[in-house]
């Protein structure tokens, strides 16, 4: 039973008023808002179970590691992961992808190389790529997208070669919420002998990821925007390839052992997590994990492109408004402009009526440059919201338009 106004009841920050009017929260896709399980979990952390994981042999600290680790057994089983080595707690998904660019750089990238990524991704699985092609005299080669900001599979396929070493793709775009054909750009990367690497952060809240069934090498995400802390992330990569590449960052907690002649890496997943990590973020992920298995992901995916649906329907209806990113292929995010009115204004009179979305170019230029425009509006879904808010989003649009025309 899907219940939404049980649902919203589990979100104290939904029940208050923005400018006098009941908040509208629809900028899900730049953070959700937290269920109460996951923020009684944080305070529970720092009222009851708090101390440092890893190191102690005292009852706190031996409550902070069991948490910890249980969590990551849950987040494995969440994204079906083979083992609990594969799933690496990073800062976020940036921070994976900085991860990977940085230690899968240093064995495999070499001067020539080639790495792909498509011309509708996020900064974050831009800028990563293009410091290690400088570091290492490497090459990035852009898979183009169509008018719709559809990635064109056929382009994609005359890219990769012989000195393609890495694929890095959105799941899903964050600026449009296409969902990218991963399946097959997984396939056909590993077909030409590249990995890949999934960029999930608009897509693990939205839809079932299976790792093992995409058969992706590294797949990444955080824990904001799945009901969690900020803060806190997850690098899945396949355990022969994480054994194989080299720490990204020396200190505590990643060593077996240490001398001034030489120093010893811990196993898989701690050599990779150096340092006192935010176990209390960690934990708060696997809690949202309870929290989306407590509503059922198929639930949630079928309320959430319900939402979609009844949005593109809606907007499609105010003359003046351009869609970008139109597919069928598409979760939880609708992105448009008003003819000839700012996005900020847009967002700015919304703003007056209670209702959050973001506007700007959504950390992707050169998705914005690929439809000719400098930034859209974007309203972005999560479990919690409902068709009514849809209406108000779109009554609201209707009086910025007025005002603003
Ligand atoms: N990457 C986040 C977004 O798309 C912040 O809004």
């Amino acid at each position: 039973m899907f219940e939404i106004e049980k649902i919203r009841k589990q979100f104290p920050i939904l029940k208050q008023k923005v400018n006098g009017k009941d908040l509208v929260y629809l900028d899900n896709g730049a953070t959700v808002q937290k269920p109460e399980q996951v923020i009684d979990i944080i305070n529970k952390m720092y009222s009851q179970y708090n101390s440092n994981i890893h190191r102690g042999v005292h009852y706190l600290s031996n409550k902070s590691t069991e948490l910890y680790e249980g969590s990551r057994e849950t987040i494995r089983k969440f994204i079906n992961a083979g083992v609990t080595e594969e799933i690496i707690f990073t800062k976020g998904t940036t921070d994976a992808i900085n991860l990977i660019a940085f230690s899968f750089g240093e064995k495999f990238i070499n001067e020539g190389d080639e790495i792909l990524i498509a011309e509708t991704e996020h900064h974050s699985n831009i800028v990563p790529w293009q410091m290690l092609c400088k570091r290492k005299k490497a090459h990035i080669k852009v898979i183009p997208a169509d008018e719709n900001g559809e990635l064109i599979l056929s382009e994609y396929k005359k890219l990769l070669n012989k000195k393609t070493k890495l694929v890095a793709v959105a799941h899903v775009a964050n600026s449009t919420g296409i969902i990218n054909p991963i399946e097959e750009i997984i396939a056909e990367a590993h077909k030409s002998g590249a990995k890949v690497l999934i960029d999930g952060a608009q897509a693990v809240q939205h839809k079932k990821v299976d790792v093992q069934q995409l058969n992706c090498d590294f797949y990444v995400f955080s824990g904001h925007k799945m009901y969690a802390e900020t803060g806190i992330g997850v690098l899945y990569g396949k355990k022969e390839l994480l054994e194989e590449i080299p720490p990204y960052q020396g200190g505590g907690d990643m060593i077996k052992s240490v001398s001034f002649a030489k120093t010893e890496y811990a196993d898989l997943p701690l050599k990779f997590e150096a340092g006192t990590s935010n176990y209390v973020g960690a934990i708060s992920m696997g809690e949202a994990v309870n929290f989306i298995n407590s509503i059922g992901k198929a639930n949630l995916e079928r309320h959430e492109t319900e939402l979609l649906k009844y949005a593109e329907e809606k907007l499609s209806l105010i003359d003046g408004l351009t869609i970008y990113g139109k597919s069928e292929n598409k979760t939880s995010a609708i992105s448009f402009l008003l003819h000839r009115i700012h996005f900020y204004d847009v967002g700015m009179i919304l703003d007056k009526l209670g209702i959050a979305v973001r506007t700007g170019a959504h950390c992707a230029e050169p998705t914005m440059k690929h439809f000719g425009i400098t930034g859209t509006v974007r309203a972005s879904f999560a479990v919690y919201n409902t068709k009514e808010e849809i209406d108000i989003l779109s009554e609201g649009i209707l009086k910025a338009q007025k005002m603003l025309s």
